[in-house]
């Protein structure tokens, strides 16, 4: 089955063709972050204006590139949500007009569920390094699934595919079982707040990883990285908090700036923030490894780029006792993709008639229901 994945949540424009669900034909994706990078963060009017620029152009390019047109696409995936309204606006009434003039089904994707799915591509090296953990084989249930991102972070165990237990009867939100999430800024949030404070650009994860690896060139790496706190790393539950670190860091540099503290360079500090935040998702959804003993563990989302939290969950993966796998897409397929919608369309192939499709900005990872 081949599918034609649109995506259009936050600042990208990507559109995609996945054969079964795993095999990317095309994945395009148009970034206005250079626009974003000037800002020193997202204009939600500026990006929907680019991605109206874009969307068509993207489309024409994933068809294109592996020769094929309308007649060999068997259905039409698209994020309804979370996201920015007015940037899934486009891509929704994109998709709409798409389904309704080729007369094909139209399959509606969350967001955060598609982040989960990059792990089921098959997934071409473009980053070598990394292939040790980059299972070729697919995850398996019952699996546990971290997703952070630059909006959300989410930890979940899921059964089987949200859509094999909808047409069992039961509700597709049981397939997803939600064991925990951020209570105030995500994981990617933080990161791109901090760095703003750290005076580092847009998009922060990326520049505060960069920042902390000069520290670790450096510097003696036997330097205890423990600064910050490790916000609610040994509270009884799979909740977290990142917004205390913001704090904590804001006012570090402030006293350092009135005192003039040599020691806490920006390398310093970004390393240390990376450490706090890392050390945090890590040692929660271990924690939660030990007590599900899940077959697959997938790890997924634009701060699942992050070298130094790929090798920190392939370190403690190794150690685990229990035989889980870990999956981590290749950093390309972390950060927002429409060939990750195509994947979850696949799996939870649920079209649903194009009139009745609507962006919902609101979705979350617990209204599984509504893919
Ligand atoms: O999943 P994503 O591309 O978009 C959303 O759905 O939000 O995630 C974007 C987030 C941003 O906050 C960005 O700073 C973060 O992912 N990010 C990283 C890295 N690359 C992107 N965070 C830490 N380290 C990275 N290498
Ligand atoms: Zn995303």
């Amino acid at each position: 089955m081949i599918i034609l994945a649109i995506e259009t949540s936050c600042d990208e424009t990507g559109a995609a063709v996945v054969k079964d669900g795993t095999e990317i034909l095309s994945n395009v994706v148009a970034s206005s972050q250079a626009l974003h990078v000037k800002t020193g963060g997202i204009i939600p009017e500026n990006a929907a204006r680019e991605q109206i620029k874009s969307i068509l152009p993207v489309i024409e390019e994933a068809l294109k590139n592996p020769g094929l047109d309308k007649n060999d696409i068997d259905a039409i995936a698209v994020t309804i949500g979370p996201g920015l309204i007015g940037s899934l606006l486009v891509g929704v009434e994109t998709a709409k007009t798409l389904s309704y003039l080729w007369n094909k089904p139209l399959i509606p994707v969350n967001h955060m569920v598609g982040h989960i799915y990059a792990n089921w591509l098959i997934q071409r090296t473009d980053n070598i390094q990394h292939t040790t953990y980059n299972k070729v084989e697919s995850p398996e249930f019952p699996l546990l699934a971290l997703v952070v991102s630059g909006g959300h972070t989410d930890l979940v165990f899921m059964k089987k595919h949200p859509s094999a237990a909808s047409t069992k009867g039961g509700q597709a939100g049981q397939a997803i079982n939600y064991l925990g999430g951020t209570r105030d800024d995500a994981a990617g949030e933080a990161f791109d707040k901090i760095a703003r404070i750290l005076g580092l650009p847009y998009p922060g994860g990326p520049a505060i990883a960069a920042s902390a690896a000069e520290h670790t060139t450096h510097n003696n790496t036997n330097i205890k990285l423990e600064l910050f706190p490790r916000p609610m790393i040994d509270s009884n539950n799979y909740d977290f908090s990142f917004s205390g670190l913001k704090t904590a860091v804001n006012r570090l540099v402030n006293t350092t700036k009135n005192k003039g503290h040599k020691e806490y360079n920006t390398e310093r500090l970004a390393a240390e923030v990376q450490a706090a935040i890392v050390e945090t998702l890590v040692n929660k959804t271990m924690n939660a490894v030990a007590e599900y003993k899940p077959k697959s563990l997938l790890i997924s989302g634009g701060v699942a780029a992050n070298r130094f939290l790929r090798d920190s969950f392939a370190e403690e993966i190794s150690r685990f006792g229990y035989k889980t796998s870990l999956h981590v897409p290749v950093p390309s397929l972390c950060t927002d993709n429409a060939a990750m919608i195509g994947a979850a369309a696949f799996y939870n192939n649920e079209p649903i008639e194009w009139k009745s499709i609507k962006a919902n900005p609101e979705l979350t990872i617990k209204d599984s229901s509504v893919l």
